[in-house]
């Protein structure tokens, strides 16, 4: 047997080593450790908001069924059928009375128990244990604002609150953008980006300050020409790259002052938002804008949910979900659509190029004789603030390095 990894050693506090985005068993070791056996996104409310409402995803490498049951309960059903494995669901979302698989008809309830097999009467007494058939369900599940987060075998070492103890803040000024508090997610779909490359290339770069300029140079050139001057001025904007905790972190991608605020916004849906939440939180949450990590599969990013599956080593999707602000002006949501578009849409100036380079970055991984990938941008300069959360300047690193405290904390947890 070979020698279990020291991944303390491998994902360094300011450096990773290659092997953590090329090598097949280290992506065992994630799915086992981390995507198996902690808090993974699945789902936000709004996706699945009746009875029967049910969608598909992966925790890692495993399908699952997010289903609302009929007495309106959230269920995380593995996608698995207990007689020969058959995935019962085939679709991504949808309403049903119940799953059934289409090999030997076997059904299943939206709480996941066994209704019904095919042909009953082959079964002699004592072959099946109806009961006990059900779909297997997720160890876990709790929820914050919407967002729907399941562990799958086991119920995690923290809560679910604590896991989310330094993010809800910036969650919070998201969804109040919206005056009663709430997103939709999905309304206009999904789009699905696959890429040749690792997962962890996506968590870093969904909280990318320093390629923006380089990577992104069209876009910012047409944003700064449709959306003013606030755009400009990396090195020195003031804006902070955070690790809140738990493998979670936030990039400042803009600060608005009032006066931009009133150009970027109109009236009446400033006013609306300070009528729902008071003056000071709507401007606090028109002012800000972000990016997030949630470690280890999603992130917020202006317009959207981001989530991240790993299909292998050197192989990822991301599925790109626009959020639809409930109970905002339809001309506001029109205009998060149009800029989602802009800069994220599958023929966009901005999104794509990011997958390009992701591409290149898994192709030159090829090159193992280069051990280290660098993440120590600003790490010499890193401060800590009284609430223990590390700060870094936009461009710096902070962010990025942010996931592999709780990477090595998970995955050496599971080697004893
Ligand atoms: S595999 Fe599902 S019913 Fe047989
Ligand atoms: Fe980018």
């Amino acid at each position: 047997m070979n020698k279990p990894r020291d991944y303390g050693d491998l994902a360094r506090v300011d450096r990773t080593h290659v092997s953590l985005y090329t090598d097949p068993e280290v992506f065992h070791d994630e799915m086992e450790r981390i995507f198996y056996r902690s808090w993974v996104y699945v789902a936000h409310d709004s996706e699945i908001p009746n009875p029967g409402d049910y969608k598909t995803t992966f925790i890692g490498l495993v399908p699952v069924i997010v289903s609302r049951d009929l007495a309106g309960k959230v269920h995380v059903l593995v996608n698995r059928c207990t007689h020969r494995g058959s995935t019962v669901c085939p679709t991504e979302k949808g309403n049903a009375n119940s799953f059934v698989c289409p090999y030997h008809g076997w059904e299943f309830a939206p709480d996941g128990r066994l209704v019904t097999v095919g042909l009953p009467k082959g079964y002699n007494e004592g072959e099946i244990d109806i009961p006990k058939l059900g779909l297997r369900e997720a160890a876990k599940i709790d929820s914050y604002r919407g967002i729907i987060f399941a562990s799958l075998l086991e119920v995690p070492d923290i809560t679910l609150e604590q896991k989310l103890s330094g993010i809800r803040p910036v969650i919070d000024l998201y969804m109040d953008l919206s005056p009663v508090g709430e997103v939709v997610v999905g309304q206009s779909g999904v789009y699905k980006h696959p890429y040749h490359g690792n997962w962890k290339i996506q968590t870093e770069g969904s909280v990318e300050g320093y390629h923006a300029i380089f990577t992104h140079q069209t876009a910012l050139d047409v944003m700064a020409r449709k959306m003013g001057a606030f755009l400009r001025g990396f090195q020195n904007s003031g804006l902070k790259g955070r690790d809140v905790g738990y493998g979670n972190n936030v990039l400042e991608v803009y600060k608005l002052t009032d006066e931009q605020v009133h150009q970027r916004w109109p009236k009446h849906y400033i006013d609306m938002l300070k009528e729902a939440h008071g003056e000071q939180r709507a401007m606090d949450a028109l002012r800000n804008r972000f990016n997030l990590v949630i470690f280890p599969n999603f992130a917020i990013l202006e317009y959207q949910f981001r989530v991240i599956r790993p299909i292998a080593p050197d192989f990822t999707e991301v599925r790109i979900y626009h959020t639809t602000l409930k109970g905002a002006p339809p001309d506001i949501n029109l205009k998060r659509v149009r800029e989602h578009e802009f800069f994220y849409g599958p023929a966009s100036f901005g999104g794509p190029d990011d997958y390009a380079a992701f591409d290149r970055i898994q192709e030159g991984f090829k090159a193992q004789m280069v051990p280290w990938v660098h993440l120590n941008r600003g790490y010499l300069s890193e401060q800590t603030d009284a609430q223990g959360q590390r700060i870094g300047d936009l461009t710096q690193e902070t962010q990025q390095r942010a996931p592999y405290y709780e990477y090595r904390r998970l995955m050496a947890r599971a080697e004893g």
